[in-house]
């Protein structure tokens, strides 16, 4: 895929074992469109050679200022960047930049740049967590560099933890949500969001259920920003695409909507944040046959097909806020994938949801053929109960990624007030 505009992009390379991923990461960006120069640490070259990154970048490399002096190099690249991704960037190369080194190429060009800085550690997690680092992690933050959370998960050798380096397509996608103006603020540190993603699946039988096209992307997109936001994020996903994990977040796997009440009622009474963006499906076949339907032998049951409701999720965690078994200051949220009817616009019919919802945002996409389901971008409207539910608050959602549909949805929930530290 092109961007509009291509960008110079620094991808920096610090000297851990991860950085093979940051090969992955260039070829994202090169293959975005956008011009990206390789500035690695001299210890990052004992992992991948020169020669790697600058094949895959066509451009020269150098880990030094005094290669290319003519050109000013350690000064013209900072200048130059539109963006820097740093990754993986180790508790050194943190520690470096907390402190406004400039004894690398790397160091000197992040001291120069202007333009967003995305850091994405990769370390062992007592490196991680160790004070210094926190503190280090902390400074670069206060200057407005993003310093991505780490993904928790096997690390270098057989132990496992905080610490481990996202998936370049996470670290990609984040980092182009930073350069497209994005300040990912880490507000939510200490806070519990609970979040629903995917599309449920009713079974008719062993091998066929009911289902919708949900793939779980606008979920997973929401629990990657409330993540990076600094929040402790569970996700029940139903029958959800291979999506990369946000980091340190807890994953469910249900199928059923009932399974995923049972998930939810387990699970919400310790949040602070709940967003149902599952695709729950209204109706289950009534009768859930324990043997494959044979073609022939069962046509009746399958020409007259009985469905039964199934339970409202949203609704009962609504309920169970009103009855004092949630966090009375939890946040619920919901979303509506709408087609709008002969009577009412999309817009109308999510208005009347969010009254009988009793939910406090509804988020409103208009769904449909290619819509939405699927792809890579989403829009819509996002409505806020205010003193009178049928006149709610309306904010439009800007025409992006989900990334970019998830961080205004949380900056709107941010802007409810209570929600922030
Ligand atoms: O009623 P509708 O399916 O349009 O409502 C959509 C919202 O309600 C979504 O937030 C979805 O997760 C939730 N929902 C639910 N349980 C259902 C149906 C929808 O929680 N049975």
């Amino acid at each position: 895929m092109e961007s509009d505009t291509s960008r110079n992009i620094v991808v920096g390379v610090a000297g851990g074992i991860a950085a093979y991923k940051a090969c992955h990461l260039v070829r994202n960006f090169t293959e975005h469109g956008d011009r990206v120069r390789v500035v690695p640490t001299s210890a990052a070259l004992n992992f991948v050679g020169a020669a790697t990154f600058e094949a895959l970048s066509g451009q020269p490399v150098s880990t030094t200022v005094f290669d290319a002096v003519d050109e000013v190099a350690h000064v013209r690249i900072g200048q130059e960047a539109d963006g820097i991704v740093i990754a993986p960037a180790t508790a050194d190369l943190i520690a470096r930049i907390a402190s406004g080194r400039a004894d690398d190429l790397l160091s000197a060009t992040v001291l120069v740049a202007t333009c967003p800085i995305v850091v994405a550690s990769a370390m062992h997690t007592e490196m991680w967590l160790n004070p210094a680092t926190q503190a280090n992690v902390a400074t670069l933050r206060s200057r407005g560099i993003v310093v991505l959370e780490p993904a928790h998960g096997r690390l270098t050798g057989k132990d496992s933890g905080a610490g481990r380096l996202l998936e370049p397509e996470q670290i990609a996608s984040l980092s182009r949500e930073v350069f497209n103006g994005s300040t990912l603020p880490h507000t939510w540190s200490g806070k519990k969001v609970l979040i629903t993603a995917g599309g449920t699946q009713e079974n008719l039988d062993p091998v066929r259920y009911l289902g919708n096209r949900s793939s779980g992307q606008q979920g997973f997109a929401l629990a990657e920003i409330a993540a990076q936001r600094g929040a402790e994020v569970s996700i029940i996903a139903a029958n959800t695409d291979r999506l990369p994990t946000p980091a340190g977040a807890k994953i469910t796997s249900v199928r059923s909507a009932r399974d995923m009440l049972s998930a939810v009622i387990e699970q919400a009474p310790q949040q602070d944040i709940i967003i149902m963006a599952a695709a729950v499906a209204d109706y289950r076949p009534h009768y859930e046959a324990d043997m494959k339907l044979k073609k022939g032998k069962d046509d009746s049951a399958l020409g007259t097909l009985a469905l039964t409701e199934n339970p409202d999720i949203l609704r009962h965690v609504v309920k169970m806020r009103d009855q004092g078994s949630l966090n009375p200051e939890a946040v619920i949220v919901g979303f509506a994938a709408e087609t709008g009817d002969e009577h009412h616009s999309a817009e109308e019919l999510a208005v009347a949801k969010l009254a009988r919802k009793g939910c406090d945002l509804l988020m409103c996409n208009e769904v449909g053929e290619g819509k939405v389901f699927g792809q890579p971008l989403n829009s819509g409207v996002l409505l806020l109960r205010g003193e009178d539910p049928a006149a709610p608050v309306r904010r439009t959602i800007t025409q992006g990624s989900k990334l970019s549909v998830a961080i205004q949805i949380l900056d709107a929930i941010d802007g409810l007030g209570h929600c922030q530290n």
